[in-house]
């Protein structure tokens, strides 16, 4: 099919000729004259971009979700419904949250406004936001550099969870799913959502220089930052198998075309370490683009989930025309932006053994803002003890740290045979300064780097010392304040 085509504002549309590579931005500002949706930076940061689109939800009924306009590309909206700022305000008057917005006094120069709406938008029809730190979590990719968040927090608490039986309410009921499937062209640019893994071998082996995307909100950074214009891309969002977690005999498998948004809510209960991560990771609006496959694809030393996975001793699941094989996740990675893939290959997911009682797993992120901000050092750490109180395995595994995730396999051998015990972690960390040269830039100088990095496995010791899997409490900020302190010394 050489059109693209999706609803927008509930109408369809259908375009042809445009390029693949038009985010949902610029074609909104410039073709569509829908100029409410702004743009603040166009790579993801400010949310001022945000519009709503319906998604399948953990139950795989319709959500609204509140995405980056910026960061997605026209064809990744093939057959879903988009809704914008302009369409809020009915012939019956402005939606509840627009009202809730205007009576908290929430805005001023309103330029952050649209975009905060439609993050509130999704909050209004989400009966799960029941706690101040998830409104808060809900509105951290939307800054606003006049109100101060006050009057907005106040807006976000009028209306979370008040599910407005409306037409867009009525909309979600009526967006069955449509099908993703594309082979697109245009302005000389391929764009193919292949459904099937046949389709995409067959694409793979017509067009074996295409790049694979899958939510884009890394790709996409390439278009509006560097201006570049990929000749080829396959999307790897049509593949529901690929969208699955599953748990098979004490083993999770995680297709790479969860998202982290999905991650997040899956590893509230199982893993905790891998939750805390996916808590800190970006914003809601990417969190519900971005997934599991383009966070470990893209092979970025200071991505956030690879230390999270390593740590729990995850394998990753390589497929292609061939078959699957699988290898430890840290061997994925094999140089600086650089992965085992093979031409025509891709990650189809990750598996994870279940945490034993006995073990300690926690994830710590070091960055300079709390909220949507990349690592400095990211640390994941997993000890097992046994009924001696022996240390029977260690995997401490870093980011920020070398050229690609790493182990800290030098620390690890200090751990390993030693009691859990204050003697041993402070072998252990002074051991890493061994596994690890790393390079000095804006978020961190090597010396930093590694005092932090021994400082977190001194802090991974005194919280698990009385509670083996410490989860992140509703005043986390205590926490995690308490943590940089011993990271700073
Ligand atoms: C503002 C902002 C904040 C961010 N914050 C964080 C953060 O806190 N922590 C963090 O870790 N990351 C962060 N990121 C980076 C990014 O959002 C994540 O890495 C995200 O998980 C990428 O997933 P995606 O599906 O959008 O990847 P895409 O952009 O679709 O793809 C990224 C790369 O992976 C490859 N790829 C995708 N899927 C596969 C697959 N199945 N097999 C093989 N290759 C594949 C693609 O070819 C591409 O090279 C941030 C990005 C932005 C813009
Ligand atoms: S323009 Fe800033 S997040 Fe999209
Ligand atoms: S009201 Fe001006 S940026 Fe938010």
């Amino acid at each position: 099919m050489n059109s693209l085509r999706f609803n927008l504002n509930g109408a369809w549309v259908e375009e042809t000729g445009v390029s693949p590579t038009t985010t949902l931005l610029r074609y909104l500002r410039d073709r569509r004259g829908l100029t409410g949706t702004k743009e603040g930076c166009a790579e993801g940061d400010c949310g001022a971009c945000s519009v709503a689109v319906v998604e399948q939800g953990e139950d795989a009924r319709p959500v609204w979700r509140a995405i980056n306009a910026c960061l997605v590309m026209l064809p990744m909206l093939q057959g879903k419904h988009v809704v914008t700022v302009e369409a809020l305000r009915s012939p019956d008057g402005y939606h509840p949250v627009q009202l809730a917005m205007s009576k908290a006094l929430g805005s001023q120069c309103g330029y952050c406004t649209p975009g905060i709406v439609m993050s509130l938008f999704e909050a209004s029809y989400r009966t799960d936001l029941d706690a101040p730190w998830k409104l808060d979590d809900q509105l951290c990719g939307n800054l606003c550099r006049c109100t101060g968040y006050r009057p907005i927090r106040e807006a976000a608490q009028a209306v979370a969870g008040s599910c407005p039986e409306d037409r867009f309410a009525a909309q979600l009921e009526a967006s069955a799913p449509q099908g993703m499937a594309l082979a697109y062209e245009g302005e000389g640019q391929r764009f193919t959502t292949p459904e099937t893994f046949e389709a995409l071998w067959d694409e793979l082996d017509a067009h074996p220089d295409a790049r694979f995307v899958n939510g884009g909100t890394d790709l996409s950074l390439e278009v509006t930052k560097r201006f570049a214009l990929p000749p080829k891309l396959v999307s790897l969002e049509g593949l529901q198998a690929l969208k699955r977690i599953a748990v098979v005999d004490g083993v999770v498998r995680v297709g790479a075309g969860v998202t982290i948004s999905e991650l997040e809510s899956f590893s509230e209960r199982r893993f905790p370490s891998l939750h805390r991560m996916t808590r800190y990771f970006a914003a809601r609006q990417i969190k519900h683009r971005g997934t599991v496959g383009g966070n470990l694809g893209n092979a970025s030393p200071i991505g956030d989930l690879p230390p999270a996975l390593i740590a729990l001793g995850a394998t990753a699941v390589l497929r292609s025309r061939a078959g699957e094989r699988r290898l430890p996740l840290e061997d994925f990675f094999v140089g600086y932006r650089k992965t085992a893939l093979a031409p025509k290959e891709l990650l189809a997911g990750v598996e994870l053994p279940l945490v034993a009682p006995s073990a300690r797993a926690v994830s710590y992120k070091v960055s300079k803002r709390r909220e949507l901000d990349i690592s400095a050092v990211a640390a994941s750490f997993f000890v097992d003890v046994d009924a001696q109180g022996l240390v029977t395995a260690a995997r401490l595994a870093f980011g920020g740290m070398a050229a690609t995730p790493k182990r800290a396999s030098t620390a690890e051998r200090a751990l390993v045979g030693q009691p859990w015990g204050q003697a041993a972690v402070e072998a252990a960390a002074r051991a890493i300064a061994a596994d690890f040269t790393p390079m000095s830039d804006h978020r961190g100088s090597a010396p930093y780097r590694l005092l932090v990095a021994a400082n977190l496995l001194r802090g991974f010791f005194e919280e698990t010392r009385h509670d083996r899997q410490p989860a992140l409490r509703p005043g986390h900020a205590a926490t995690v304040q308490a943590l940089v302190e011993v990271a700073h010394g």
